[in-house]
């Protein structure tokens, strides 16, 4: 089969593969029909994540059909549609008990990471009765890929962590395609105000039309200043950090109002700096973690009641064959204006 392999810093190759083989009980093996890249993949690219080794097929995100079953594998049969979930899990470990699945003492974040993903034509899930989820019937595909990654990340690390409330004024720095599963995310909740805080005005702009009610755009504005003017000199009730650098997390711990909550959701490379000098006497929580995907059910019947419509994240869409030309957009997303691109087999 052609899948994308890493191989090593800087190099990549859309080249041929074996085919995956069943390897324990409770595998499913996945014809991927719909796959997409993710800005973790650029970081591993540029050898950000060194636990990736050469000779990785990359990608963590996609729906496909399934194609073959472990003998001890009960929930699916070959033939049927699965959205792929980013994060696998046994689902009987102590930290899967407590839903903790980025934990699972046997899964965790492995696809296209520790185990081949997700961006080939069949892919390996392991556990997958736990791991997979069924396609409701006549539902939107390239919407469900958007269901594997960002936007449970976006619900679980930003919006629930961050405990967004009805009426807040909640602030996301970052408009990148996890910022704007934040925005579409929190808004099951009512927040008052959202403001948008990103440097690309385009972005930008697409958050407005997702319901950002303000935003400020770094380097041409001052966001820590412009924030604290809007809210009074208050800061945000929730300031979610979808950047990963300490410039971001640096504007959120300004802006974060008495008794508020940064959500940190961002994955750093470089340690930042707490002002807990300043922080302390603010009442203030901090959280930050890997997504779970727990919420996926319910963001599975929010799609289906058209209560949220990720799909519209969806800017360029390719065959999978096109792969690398697909990396080249994506990985030039400001000058392509480019959101979240779609693979289709
Ligand atoms: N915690 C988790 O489980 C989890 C899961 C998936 C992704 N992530 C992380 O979430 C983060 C966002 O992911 P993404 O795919 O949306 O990334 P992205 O790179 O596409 O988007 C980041 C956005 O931040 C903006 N930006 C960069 N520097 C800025 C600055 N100084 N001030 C304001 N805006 C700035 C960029 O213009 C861009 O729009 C990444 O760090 C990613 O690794 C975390
Ligand atoms: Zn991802
Ligand atoms: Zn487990």
């Amino acid at each position: 089969m052609k899948a994308l392999v890493y191989q090593g810093p800087g190099q990549k190759a859309w080249t041929e593969k074996p085919k995956p083989a069943l390897q324990q009980p409770t595998d499913v093996i996945v014809k991927v029909t719909k796959t997409t890249i993710c800005g973790t993949d650029l970081h591993i690219l540029k050898g950000d994540v060194p636990a990736v080794t050469p000779g990785r097929i990359l990608g963590h995100e996609g729906v496909g059909v399934v194609e073959a079953v472990g003998p001890a594998v009960q929930n699916f049969k070959p033939g049927d549609a699965v959205l792929i979930s980013c994060v696998t899990s046994c689902g009987k470990c102590a930290n899967c008990k407590r839903q903790l699945y980025a934990h699972c003492s046997d899964g965790g974040w492995i696809l296209g990471h520790l185990i081949d993903g997700t961006q080939a034509e069949y892919v390996r899930i392991p556990h997958g009765d736990n791991s997979l989820y069924p396609i409701p019937e006549g539902a939107d595909e390239e919407a469900l890929v958007m269901l594997s990654d960002i936007m449970p990340t976006g619900l679980e690390i930003g919006v629930q962590y961050g405990h967004v409330q009805p009426g807040d004024t909640i602030a996301i720095v970052g408009a990148g395609p996890v910022g704007m599963s934040v925005l579409l995310t929190s808004q099951f909740y009512s927040p008052g105000r959202i403001i948008m805080i990103d440097m690309d005005a385009s972005r930008l702009e697409l958050a407005k039309q997702f319901g950002a009610t303000d935003t400020v755009q770094v380097g041409a504005e001052d966001p820590v200043g412009k924030v604290m003017q809007m809210t009074q000199g208050l800061g945000v009730d929730v300031a979610i950090e979808a950047v990963g650098v300490p410039a971001t997390f640096d504007i959120c711990q300004k802006i974060v109002a008495a008794g508020g909550n940064i959500a940190n959701v961002g994955v750093h490379g470089k340690p930042v700096e707490l002002h807990i000098e300043e922080l302390w006497i603010k009442n203030i929580t901090i959280s930050m973690g890997l997504v779970n995907t727990n919420t996926t059910p319910m963001l599975l019947k929010t799609l289906r009641s058209g209560k949220v419509d990720p799909a519209r994240m969806i800017t360029h869409r390719f065959k999978l064959d096109d792969i690398l030309a697909a990396y080249e957009v994506f990985g030039n997303a400001a000058r392509e204006n480019a959101m979240k691109v779609i693979l289709s087999a």
